[in-house]
């Protein structure tokens, strides 16, 4: 049995890059390895490393639950919570782990470098730290397995190196080491305004996302309006990968249609994007707006997903308590 932890911060509205590179990848694992063990949290506590709105973070929780929900995360398969609910736990294993956890492996951390950007003397401990809370994360549950987009893959091995520090020092076999699953063929969205940066919440502009609550319209016109280049769509991988921002586009339609790049080529070789984009955003359309009417559906009845989100908490703190007792154990803490 494997056990499965993901999770995603509630900072802003998702976009096709978390659904694509994650969330559409958790729900087919969820529904083609029904023996997993399945835990799908809410960072709420990475939310506030960067500057953020209490007056908002709350809705904001409620609405990435809901977007589990309705992309088909289902809370009797899976235990969907908000970090915080555990928070006491997760924070405790962060201390601990932070002991264990070297400044050099932390100070090279890309994340942290681009958000930090140029004023990272003034930037908070808690972004500096982000990554061991993450660790500690996936090391409270013992998860095996953790499916993320490409961008999360140095968090995932710091969190496999503290977990292997942690074993040799205190000379137990205590930490599962987590495997990474970078699925499907969307590991890294790009933007749809410059096909070298990575689709992201915090571009300026949005034309540069789909975002999950976008409705047709914007689909299409930000589509339409995507970057491309003048040439016809080619016939083959190597000259499409020399174009970012076609391969952006073949990229997230293969991993929408879920087939393979060269099936999308095979359909679409030789024709101009006047004839491919609206292809692309009607199927788009098609896979994102049942999502989108579904959330707003479950976000009209917030005591539901609080209903949903309790229950989770309750089943993630069963498996986080004893592991952390545990730890204090082998640490050597009185108690
Ligand atoms: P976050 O909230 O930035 O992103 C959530 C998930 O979406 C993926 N993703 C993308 N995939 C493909 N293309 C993109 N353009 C793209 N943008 C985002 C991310 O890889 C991620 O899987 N640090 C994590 C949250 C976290 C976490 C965890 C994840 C905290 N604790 C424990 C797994 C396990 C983050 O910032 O995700």
């Amino acid at each position: 049995m494997k056990r499965i932890l993901s999770g995603m911060q509630p900072t802003s509205q998702l976009h096709l890059g978390n659904y694509l590179g994650a969330l559409k990848n958790w729900v087919d694992l969820q529904n083609s390895e029904p023996d997993n063990q399945n835990l799908y949290c809410v960072v709420d506590m990475h939310a506030i490393t960067m500057p953020y709105d209490p007056a908002t973070l709350k809705k904001a929780t409620r609405e990435i639950a809901a977007a589990y929900i309705a992309a088909g995360i289902d809370p009797d398969k899976s235990a969907i919570f908000a970090q915080s609910a555990v928070g006491d736990l997760h924070a405790e294993l962060m201390w601990l782990l932070a002991t264990m956890t070297q400044i050099g492996k932390l100070n090279r951390m890309t994340q942290f470098k681009d958000k930090a950007g140029k004023n990272a003397e003034k930037a908070g401990l808690g972004l500096y730290a982000y990554p061991v809370l993450m660790a500690a994360d996936i090391l409270i549950y013992q998860a095996t397995h953790v499916p993320v987009g490409e961008d999360q893959k140095q968090h995932l091995e710091i969190t496999r190196d503290i977990a292997s520090t942690f074993n040799h020092r205190y000379g137990q076999d205590f930490f599962t080491l987590p495997e990474p699953m970078i699925m499907g063929s969307a590991t890294r969205v790009m933007s749809l305004r410059d096909g070298t940066k990575k689709m992201s919440k915090s571009a300026e502009s949005d034309l540069s996302r789909i975002n999950l609550t976008d409705d047709a319209d914007m689909i299409m016109d930000k589509i339409k309006r995507a970057k491309t280049d003048p040439e016809p769509l080619p016939d083959n991988l190597p000259d499409l990968e020399k174009r970012a921002e076609a391969d952006n586009l073949i990229t997230i339609y293969a991993a929408l249609a879920s087939t393979s790049k060269e099936q999308v080529l095979a359909e679409f070789a030789g024709q101009n994007f006047s004839i491919f984009k609206p292809k692309l955003a009607e199927l788009t359309i098609e896979k994102i707006a049942p999502i989108t009417s579904r959330m707003r559906e479950l976000l009209q009845n917030p005591d539901e997903i609080d209903q949903i989100l309790h229950a989770g908490a309750a089943k993630a703190r069963a498996i986080a308590a004893p592991n952390v007792q545990k730890v204090k154990e082998i640490m050597g803490f009185w108690g």
